[in-house]
């Protein structure tokens, strides 16, 4: 079973990340043949400066290797390595009609919000569709958002074995239930686009105040809360905290006596400790940096020979060879 993921360098890592796409994808590198990537080429439609997207690009890596991504059981590159799949991206742009792109919740949001849209944001998801087609992949570990892009991706590989004759794997998505929408700061879905992230890896003071600072209601402590589930602080712990320990501050929200302020600390403590190997393991790679650049430039060998071995299947069932 081949696996697949990617994850754009357009800022620091947030715990949506983490749960929703980085956990999945590496808890998934024992059951198959994991090939996880940065996605730069996709950072290009919404980051414009080029010394930003050098360091975005090394901080996912660092990020993802801290997190537990084994390059000895996943193949781990940056995209643009493989410029392959800009060509194939093109083969396929060609069978892509124009209201599939149209459809797309996560263009049009990012239209409606006022911004002016490129033909390169526009075709996002041929980009993505070439990437998940041209390593065979079966499975896409991402978070809800990207499920269309999944499905868009489906739609124009069996447009193209019906073009053209069987050439592609058709691909799934997996998305974790619990985890598919983490919710940032303002209870929105975090987003680095949205400014309500808690990164993965960040400044502890800065944190601890981006904790303490969570919106919470007016109701006291002695009130009791039926809602305790929906509650932000709650929500957040149920991630990081042993499972007795979420359930057992939920309970005391439910029943009264538990004020927000002792919640929203256990929550930065448990979070904080969540992370507590992980960064000394940051901490090491990034006092190594030849060992990283290795890592990645080996998976981009890797890549890129399966790349040409799909991209070559295409071209010859398209009649370019
Ligand atoms: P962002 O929205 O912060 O720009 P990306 O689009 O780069 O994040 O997402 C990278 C991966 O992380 C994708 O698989 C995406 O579905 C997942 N992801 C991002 N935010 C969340 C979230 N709040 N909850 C769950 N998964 C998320
Ligand atoms: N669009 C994805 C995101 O923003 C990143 C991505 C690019 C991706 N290519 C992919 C994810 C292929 C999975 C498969 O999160």
């Amino acid at each position: 079973m081949r696996i697949l993921s990617g994850i754009q360098p357009s800022g620091a890592l947030h715990l949506g990340n983490y749960f929703g796409m980085m956990r999945p994808a590496i808890d998934l590198q024992e059951k198959g043949e994991a090939f996880y990537f940065i996605a730069d080429y996709h950072s290009m439609t919404s980051l414009f400066d080029p010394v930003e997207r050098r360091q975005n690009t090394l901080d996912v890596a660092l990020d993802f290797l801290a997190c537990g991504l084994d390059p000895k059981r996943s193949v781990f590159f940056k995209q643009s390595d493989v410029p392959e799949v800009t060509e194939l991206a093109w083969m396929l742009s060609t069978l892509t009609p124009m209201g599939l792109l149209q459809r797309c919740h996560s263009y049009k949001d990012k239209v409606d919000k006022g911004l002016s849209p490129s033909h390169g944001l526009f075709a996002y998801p041929v980009l993505m569709a070439a990437d998940i087609l041209i390593y065979d992949s079966n499975v896409v570990p991402v978070g809800q958002d990207q499920k269309q892009h999944v499905e868009v991706t489906r739609d124009i590989a069996l447009k193209f074995n019906e073009q053209y004759g069987p050439t592609f794997v058709i691909p799934e998505p997996q998305i974790r239930g619990e985890t598919a929408k983490v919710p940032g700061v303002d209870g929105e879905k975090m987003s680095k686009s949205y400014g309500n992230t808690i990164e993965i890896f960040g400044e502890e003071k800065a944190l601890r105040k981006k904790i303490m600072g969570l919106k919470m209601d007016s109701r006291g402590p002695a009130e009791p809360k039926p809602d305790a589930e929906q509650n932000l602080a709650i929500q957040l712990l149920k991630l990081v905290a042993p499972p007795e320990v979420a359930k057992d501050f939920e309970e005391r929200l439910r029943f009264g006596g538990l004020g927000y302020g002792e919640l929203k600390k256990a929550l930065f403590d448990n979070y904080w400790n969540y992370f507590t190997d992980a960064r000394t393991k940051r901490a090491e790679l990034a006092a190594n940096l030849d060992y990283v650049n290795g890592v990645l430039r080996e998976g981009a060998a890797q890549a890129r020979a399966q790349a040409r071995v799909v991209l070559q299947r295409a071209r010859l069932a398209s009649g370019l060879e």
